[in-house]
């Protein structure tokens, strides 16, 4: 795997975030800054054992870097988990003369990439593009930013009908292991208790905290409980317990689901996704393989994949406390 890369393939896998077009026009055009061509694989590793991809040129990338879910659609292949499967997507990337990939996604995503590496050589670099913010090796994820905005806005508003009626609203938000969004976004938005997986509060220390807001005066609350938390119960049984033992709450449940993952992304995460773009491909073209791309302290750095997926991002002790105080 010596001779000169000429031909460069990009693809996005796992699920979406916005700021991957951005990452994706980036890719394309860096290909045609350093005069090599590009090819888009559609659908993730499923469209790369498919077959299923294209010559993509700079015009062909233009208008997309303010749109939101990708151009080359996603797909959770279980095709690549086989052996087989990887083996016939080696053999496309072959045929079509690539020399390196471009893999835009988060853990599951460079998980196969580095199998794919172990098995075939073949020079692979990933760019961390999940809402979660769950990836070693870079400050922040594409599409992280832009889901932290999405979903303020969206507590703002359920703020506004939560003391319209004096509710307490408990409010599911994404992040299947980390509570990176639930905890800042709580912060954000101002709300009353944030539960998140890497720090299991408990349900003793959420009652005393509803007391307390009572107490306070508070006639509306609002607790974000982050999807991978560990206090055992899920949001609507979480909601069902408080109700029961305190059943003069007017309690409602938001699952804000899927909406988190959409919409145009935020000037953030445009640039992020452009930086790490022109790194990905500047990185194949210096021969360094098996490495994810990301920002660290405003510079561009490197990081193993391997690195990427098995270590974990610490929640930043200082923004728990922040939350306990400004919640008072
Ligand atoms: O990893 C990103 C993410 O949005 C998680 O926050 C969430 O748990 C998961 O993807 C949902 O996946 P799917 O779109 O397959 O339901």
């Amino acid at each position: 795997m010596n001779e000169p890369i000429k031909k460069i393939a990009v693809l996005t896998s796992g699920g979406d975030a916005p700021g991957m077009n951005a990452a994706i026009r980036a890719v394309v055009r860096a290909c045609t800054y350093y005069r090599i061509d590009c090819l888009g694989i559609y659908r993730g590793y499923q469209g790369l054992i498919e077959g299923d991809f294209k010559p993509f040129t700079a015009r062909e990338v233009s208008n997309i870097i303010n749109k939101g879910g990708t151009v080359l659609q996603s797909a959770r292949s279980e095709e690549f988990k086989t052996l087989e499967g990887r083996q016939k997507a080696f053999e496309n990337l072959k045929e079509a003369g690539v020399g390196g990939l471009v893999i835009i996604g988060g853990d599951g995503t460079f998980t196969g990439g580095l199998k794919f590496i172990e098995e075939f050589n073949f020079p692979i670099v990933g760019i961390p593009g999940t809402i979660d913010n769950d990836i070693y090796g870079t400050d922040k994820t594409i599409g992280y930013d832009t889901a932290l905005n999405t979903v303020v806005e969206a507590i703002d508003k359920i703020r506004d009908t939560a003391s319209s009626h004096n509710r307490l609203f408990f409010i599911e938000v994404m992040g299947r292991d980390a509570g990176f969004i639930a905890l800042n976004t709580g912060i954000g938005a101002g709300a009353e208790e944030i539960l998140i997986p890497e720090k299991n509060l408990g349900l003793d220390r959420l009652e005393e905290s509803l007391k307390v807001s009572k107490k306070s005066g508070k006639s509306s609350s609002i607790v974000v409980v982050s999807e991978g938390d560990k206090i055992g119960k899920n949001v609507f049984e979480l909601a069902d317990y408080i109700k029961e033992k305190y059943p003069f709450y007017d309690i409602r449940v938001s699952v804000l689901g899927h909406m988190q993952r959409g919409g145009s992304p935020s000037c953030y995460d445009r640039v992020l996704a452009s930086r790490l773009g022109v790194a990905a491909v500047e990185t194949l073209l210096d021969r360094s393989t098996g490495v994810m791309v990301g920002v660290t302290n405003n510079q561009v750095s490197t990081v193993g994949l391997n690195k990427a997926i098995k270590m974990n991002n610490d929640i930043n002790i200082e923004l728990l406390k922040v939350a306990e105080i400004t919640s008072v």
